[in-house]
């Protein structure tokens, strides 16, 4: 993947995720089938995902074939067992997901996940043979204290296991009060934190950190997508609600960088 040259010092090709949360019936695979159709008669220049609902990752992967890449929301750290209602990594990647979210803010927040669980569940998508989007971000109280860096810091540290690499998992950068509120960061703040993100991925695993790619996330929509894509250090987006219309996706995946 190295050495696309792409424009802004970024030699990835960029991936643009849709993560649905919790939205979505099987009238939802109209938006999916006009994605597919467009992506098929103008290929992209970037990676695309969809994360769905788990009830819609197969559904969803018949109609993406080999044009969209499709991912779960979360997982759970075991292969299997008595824990009604989780899913497990195996069966994400048994249902045809490719990828799977860990660590989003909604998760962290209304499930109290820890950092040490975030990394359990990276482990557990490695070992299912699926790649890893790990979210990491600050709330509104920490950056007004000044603790973005200190809790991005933290979090990289404890989320973040051992043998990451660019193969087998992305970062995505999303502040908590940017999600949902259409409210984003300067571009400058964004470069700078995705910059520090880099920095702190170069310590920790040499070249390897170089290659890993940083998405960020929230309030993505296609104003702003063409600003935010083309920062350095922005490896991609991952997309909330804009990833729900067609039109709107399309224009966010249209706003990357060529290669
Ligand atoms: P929005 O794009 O709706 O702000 O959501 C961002 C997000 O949480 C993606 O994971």
């Amino acid at each position: 993947m190295i050495g696309r040259g792409l424009p802004n010092g970024k030699e990835m090709r960029l991936l643009i995720a849709g993560n649905w949360k919790m939205n979505g019936l099987s009238g939802a695979l109209d938006e999916v089938r006009a994605v597919v159709a467009a992506l098929k008669a103008c290929p992209a220049s970037v990676d695309v995902l969809i994360c769905p609902p788990a009830t819609l990752i197969g559904p969803v992967g018949a109609e993406a074939g080999a044009t969209v890449a499709v991912g779960g929301q979360d997982c759970h750290p075991k292969p299997s067992g008595a824990f009604t209602g989780d899913i497990a990594a195996e069966m994400l990647r048994d249902a045809g997901a490719s990828w799977t979210i860990v660590g989003h803010s909604e998760r962290r927040q209304y499930h109290g996940e820890t950092d040490e669980l975030v990394a359990a569940k990276t482990l557990a998508g490695w070992r299912a043979g699926l790649k890893v989007i790990i979210c990491i971000g600050e709330t509104e109280a920490e950056r007004v204290a000044g603790r973005e860096e200190a809790v991005v810091d933290r979090q990289l540290a404890t989320s973040v296991p051992d043998g990451s690499t660019a193969s087998n998992m992305a970062i995505a950068y999303e502040p908590v009060w940017a999600i949902g509120t259409g409210r984003t960061p300067t571009n400058d703040d964004i470069g700078r934190m995705h910059a520090h993100i880099r920095a702190v991925l170069v310590k920790r695993f040499g070249a390897a950190g170089q290659a890993i790619d940083i998405l960020y996330g929230g309030s993505v929509n296609p104003r702003n997508a063409c600003e935010i894509l083309a920062v350095k250090d922005v490896g991609g987006a991952l997309v909330g609600g804009a990833s729900l219309k067609a039109a709107d996706f399309l224009a966010i995946i249209g706003a990357a960088p060529a290669a």
